[in-house]
């Protein structure tokens, strides 16, 4: 039989060592592992078949047609919230949400719960970090006490689920947090990586044999990484984050990942005095406020999964005063920036050499899409300049290395977004008209980075 000696498991990603190291080569995090018992060994294959069971039924894939052409899935009535989860919570499945602390995942679980509650379904809302008394208030705070949300304060994972598994199947279960929870199964102390993935797993069984939907709540690092259970997120349904920032009332869940719908759908929220409202025309809150006659910003028509959404690019671009100048980004990859930047200079014609440049995405939000470059470009040539933008322009399309405007995907729907909030004129590649097509706006193709600085600076 194998040894059973202490293990040490990195508590950021959960690699086993059999010694302590000050290094985890798994993720590099320094001064992660922790001594932890072992895992109580599996039953051997060969006990099992003695003892007569049979395990590993087959299954025709084409007998279990009629169970499942749609998932069956129960939508919570937050539209922004139904449409990161692919249309609601499908029954049986695992969700874990991730976000910083006091970004407000309770507060929205919360109000989830209350309103699967009120349709007359089965909800149960376990808290290991707040008492029953808390949890109440705050459900009083946003208006929801009268919902029969059933609450608990409880952190045993076997408790848990004796107690769901009372009376008729709960519909959704939130585990607020799972860093919280501990299990039995497993010797280690709450909060490492063992328990917490021991509570999961025994969570998840759970969920796949009752077909409750399970939320597990799980808490951030420094660096957005879901602490601890790195491991958890791969044994889940579905991962979601929950972000903004302090400075802004408005919130963004972002699925990063769904087994049971997509995956680049974002739901945007607002925090306000009564607990988070939904936000149905986010490209109107992200271009509140801004300033339309300064130098160096540009609205990027965006799309975020199947939705457009507009919001502004700002540049700084000041001569510097330092060796080496900075170039600092907020809201976009760093290495597009540079790109970007290398691509005016090469094919603009722009002297960046001795410049500072600041780059920030207005409102908190991040941008992944190449098709942001040409506002980015726009809005640095315009800083350079001293020049404004129109303020009734948006602009889109991803910049090539040879200075090329290459066309973006679904420029329809961001020419028909741009054009419903009163933007009169787009700059994007020619190609974002379609033969034959009446765009709902003025569209000033640019084929080239030239064109673009020409437009601006001339
Ligand atoms: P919470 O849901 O407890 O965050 P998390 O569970 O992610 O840690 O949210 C806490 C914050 O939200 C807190 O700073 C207060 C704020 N808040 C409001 O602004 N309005 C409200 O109605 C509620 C309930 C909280
Ligand atoms: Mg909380």
């Amino acid at each position: 039989m194998a040894r059973r000696g202490p293990t040490f498991v990195c508590q950021s990603c959960g690699a086993v060592y059999g010694r302590w190291q000050g290094k985890c080569d798994a993720c590099g995090a320094w001064n992660s592992l922790a001594e932890e018992a072992a895992e109580a060994p599996l039953p051997a294959a060969g006990a099992v078949r003695a003892a007569g069971r049979v395990k590993g039924r087959i299954f025709a894939l084409e007998g279990l047609k009629g169970d499942s052409r749609e998932a069956p899935r129960v939508a919570s009535g937050i539209g922004e919230l139904d449409r990161v989860t692919g249309g609601g919570f499908v029954h049986g499945s695992v969700i874990l949400i991730g976000g910083d602390p006091g970004i407000g995942k309770s507060t929205l679980l919360m109000q989830a719960c209350a309103a699967l509650a009120r349709r007359g379904l089965r909800v149960a809302y376990i808290s290991g970090e707040e008492a029953v008394a808390q949890v109440r208030l705050r459900a009083e705070r946003l208006g929801l006490a009268d919902a029969p949300v059933e609450l608990a304060a409880e952190t045993n994972v076997e408790d848990i689920v004796a107690t769901l598994s009372q009376g008729a199947t709960p519909r959704l279960a939130v585990i607020d947090s799972i860093q919280t929870m501990w299990t039995g199964t497993v010797e280690a102390a709450p909060g490492t990586v063992t328990q917490v993935r021991g509570s999961a797993q025994s969570l998840i069984r759970f969920a796949k044999t009752s077909g409750t939907a399970i939320i597990l709540v799980g808490h951030v690092t420094k660096d957005g990484q879901i602490a601890g259970p790195r491991v958890v997120e791969h044994m889940v349904d579905a991962v979601v984050s929950f972000e903004g920032d302090s400075g802004h009332h408005f919130r963004i869940l972002r699925a990063v990942k769904n087994r049971f719908g997509p995956t680049d759908e974002i739901g945007v929220f607002e925090m306000t005095g009564r607990g988070l409202s939904e936000v149905p025309n986010p490209s109107a809150l992200f271009l509140a406020g801004r300033d339309l006659s300064a130098p160096g910003t540009a609205v990027f028509a965006g799309m975020e999964g199947t939705r457009p959404l507009l919001v502004e690019i700002q540049a700084l671009v000041a001569p510097t005063s330092l060796g080496t100048p900075r170039r600092a980004v907020v809201g976009w990859d760093p290495a597009r920036l540079s790109m970007v930047l290398a691509v005016l200079e090469a094919h603009g014609g722009l002297k960046l050499g001795m410049h500072d440049v600041y780059l920030n995405v207005a409102g908190g939000l991040r941008i992944a899409e190449p098709a942001a470059d040409l506002a980015a470009a726009a809005a640095l040539v315009s800083s350079l300049a001293g020049v404004p933008l129109s303020p009734e322009t948006v602009h889109f399309g991803e910049i090539g290395l040879s200075g090329a405007i290459r066309p973006v995907a679904q420029a329809p729907a961001r020419l028909k977004e741009a054009a419903k909030l009163g933007f009169a004129r787009a700059v994007a590649p020619p190609t974002a008209r379609e033969p034959g097509d009446a765009p709902p706006l003025a569209l000033a193709g640019v084929g080239h980075i030239t064109d673009l600085v020409a437009a601006i600076a001339a």
